[in-house]
């Protein structure tokens, strides 16, 4: 029977106890024997009691959990051939050749590489004598699958990633909050929000909570922005609006690369419009707690797929991640994927604003 390993991996987010739920019963459900490897790949490196069966009993009340209940961590001994041998081992030790990551981009391109690298692990560790070639037989391909665990909703090629939307929601009741005591006393507020390089919280908190202003990395504003964003707040507040609100993304720069901060910003609505201005920065709670409805079934669905991708894998086929596009759950070559990711980040470096929002669209170009 096939044994079939899940983890989640880099910062945790709302659904991903949805995505563990799912891919052990779906593997139950298909004959196979899923394993939790607990820690992420802290927990593949070390082995022992970190690398636990799971049973169909095991997951339940998971999809309405936040966080991860399996662990995560930033694991720096997975970037050295030795704790990807450490790894390797471990997984032969449990019969495990097939694994399902959950995880932002880091951890799925570690994921891949550790594939790639894969015969030539075991082979090292035949030679020293750790494990046996018969322990080897018919192990001798990786299955690795992806699903794209992030409150950034920064992966191209998917529409959305387990988590961006309970952030989002997050987001929209803590503006909420924040509008009425804005409201009571006619203030402004700059409220920052995560989304490391990538502004779709940011943009779409702004869009959802009606914000008078928005800094995202994506299109930096042009210069002198000050007294357009001033403008239009001055237009807002003619309009009779009492309230002034004013989302930063935490990675918001202008066009030299510049950080704008949200010190600037209020220091901005201060001295020229002479508003009371409070900062927020919203922080950890938009990455903790409960999972919307969403989240819950794109992290169900995902996880179905992710187990029929193991199952259909074919020698020599590339690693797929699993996708949702116009509403349909789908899988496109993992490293294509994050290479175009990845390719954004790099435009921004460029000051190549416009080949940012291209790579950014979720349109793939395989
Ligand atoms: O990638 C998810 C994320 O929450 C980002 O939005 C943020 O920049 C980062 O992780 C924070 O990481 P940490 O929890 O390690 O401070």
């Amino acid at each position: 029977r096939k044994k079939i390993g899940i983890m989640t991996s880099g910062g945790d987010a709302p659904g991903m106890n949805g995505a563990v739920r799912a891919v052990v019963r779906m593997s139950i459900a298909k004959g196979c024997i899923p394993y939790a490897i607990y820690e992420g790949y802290e927990g593949l490196v070390k082995g022992g009691d970190k690398i636990k069966r799971m049973h169909w009993e095991d997951v339940r009340g998971w999809l309405s959990e936040g966080g991860t209940l399996i662990g995560t961590a930033r694991c720096a001994e997975f970037r050295e051939r030795w704790g990807r041998l450490a790894g390797a081992k471990n997984l032969i030790l449990n019969g495990i050749d097939a694994l399902i990551v959950c995880g932002g981009d880091g951890s799925l391109t570690g994921a891949d590489r550790f594939r790639a690298e894969w015969p030539g692990l075991l082979d090292e560790l035949i030679e020293k004598g750790e494990i046996t070639a018969e322990m080897c037989d018919g192990h001798r391909e990786l299955n690795i699958v992806g699903m794209v665990g992030s409150i950034d909703n920064d992966m191209t090629g998917t529409d959305a990633t387990i988590g961006c939307y309970s952030s989002l929601t997050r987001i929209c009741q803590a503006v909420d909050f924040i509008d009425s005591t804005a409201y009571s006393h006619s203030r402004a507020f700059v409220v920052e929000v995560m989304g490391r390089h990538c502004g779709w919280l940011a943009l779409m908190a702004g869009v959802a909570c009606g914000a008078d202003f928005v800094f995202i990395p994506e299109k930096p504003p042009v210069e002198g922005w000050e007294d357009e964003m001033c403008d239009i707040i001055k237009k807002h507040r003619a309009l009779g609006k009492r309230k002034t609100i004013v989302i930063v993304a935490e990675g918001a720069i202008d066009r030299n690369l510049n950080e704008i901060k949200a010190t600037y910003v209020k220091d901005v609505l201060c001295e020229k419009l002479k508003l009371d201005t409070r900062i927020t920065t919203l922080g950890h709670v938009q990455r903790g707690g409960t999972a919307c409805a969403y989240d819950r079934m794109l992290a169900t669905l995902q996880g179905v797929e992710a187990v029929e991708a193991v199952l259909s894998a074919q020698p020599g086929d590339e690693s797929p991640v699993i996708t949702i596009t116009e509403n349909k759950i789908g899988r496109v070559p993992l490293m294509s994927a994050v290479k175009q990711t990845q390719a954004g980040a790099e435009c921004i470096k460029k000051k190549d604003f416009d080949g940012a929002m291209r790579l950014r669209d979720r349109e793939f170009e395989e």
